[in-house]
């Protein structure tokens, strides 16, 4: 059986002042809460003060990126040991955002996740197709080369130690989530991709969350789907009161 994820992506929203005040509030509210496994992913300048306040507790922490070297000449960005080093556990790798906007290709993704894993850090890797992509019936076609491209090389061992986000595009940010029956279709699609590249095993333990436009309002019947392990929640995850009650959704 596989445990629900709830992770909040704060995306560049909240400076260090109120991501503390928003990581006590939801440490406040959920300390002890076993429904769901918790992750919070807030800006890189934020990670140490949210660390210091969630440390020990059953809310984890993530970073929104991370880069696939180890330190150098790469100006912007941010490697696993200093993750690490603020006790960071997850990375978010290959969002939508980062693609679209940052020239994330399924090859960067694929040295992040292979660099995470090295590290013992667990990649959350998000695939999703766009509106366009979908309209034009290529959602399955797209989800499969995300993972596809994500995961080459990577064993069993290591795969099954991963997360994966779909998002799909369209509902990012739009307030239009995805039904949860096009959501589990889409998930029962990776499962089965999954157990097509790994086997049966590894196809039922690694968890697939969804991603876009996850309300306390929609998020019951999202998480009710057998295939549905969990939520990538953006804007929903700015406020602990709509968080927690995404938590307190978790069948
Ligand atoms: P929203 O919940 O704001 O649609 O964002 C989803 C997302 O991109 C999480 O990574």
């Amino acid at each position: 059986m596989r445990k629900k994820l709830i992770a909040g992506n704060w995306k560049m929203n909240l400076g260090p002042a109120d991501s503390a005040k928003l990581a006590q509030d939801i440490l406040n509210a959920a300390s002890g809460n076993d429904k769901a496994d918790i992750v919070i992913a807030p800006t890189y300048t934020s990670l140490d003060r949210v660390s210091g306040i969630i440390h020990g507790s059953n809310v984890k922490l993530s970073a929104q990126d991370m880069h696939w070297e180890e330190q150098g000449a790469f100006t912007g960005k941010i490697s696993w040991d200093m993750l690490k080093e603020l006790n960071v556990e997850y990375a978010i790798l290959g969002h939508s955002e980062q693609r679209t906007f940052f020239h994330e290709t399924n090859q960067t993704v694929n040295m992040k996740t292979k660099k995470a894993l090295e590290k013992s850090l667990i990649p959350i890797v998000c695939v999703g197709e766009t509106l366009e992509e979908r309209e034009s019936g290529k959602t399955n076609a797209v989800c499969e080369d995300h993972v596809r491209g994500a995961f080459q090389g990577i064993s069993k061992e290591d795969a099954v130690k991963c997360i994966i986000a779909y998002e799909p595009v369209w509902a990012i940010g739009t307030g239009k989530n995805a039904t949860p029956e096009q959501a589990q279709d889409v998930h029962a699609f990776i499962r089965n991709l999954l157990k097509e590249m790994y086997d049966e095993g590894a196809a039922s333990t690694i968890r697939i969350l969804y991603g876009g436009s996850m309300k306390p309002d929609n998020a019951a019947g999202l998480l009710s789907k057998p295939d549905i392990d969990g939520g990538l929640i953006g804007g929903a995850s700015l406020k602990a009161d709509s968080f927690l009650g995404i938590i307190n959704a978790a069948p």
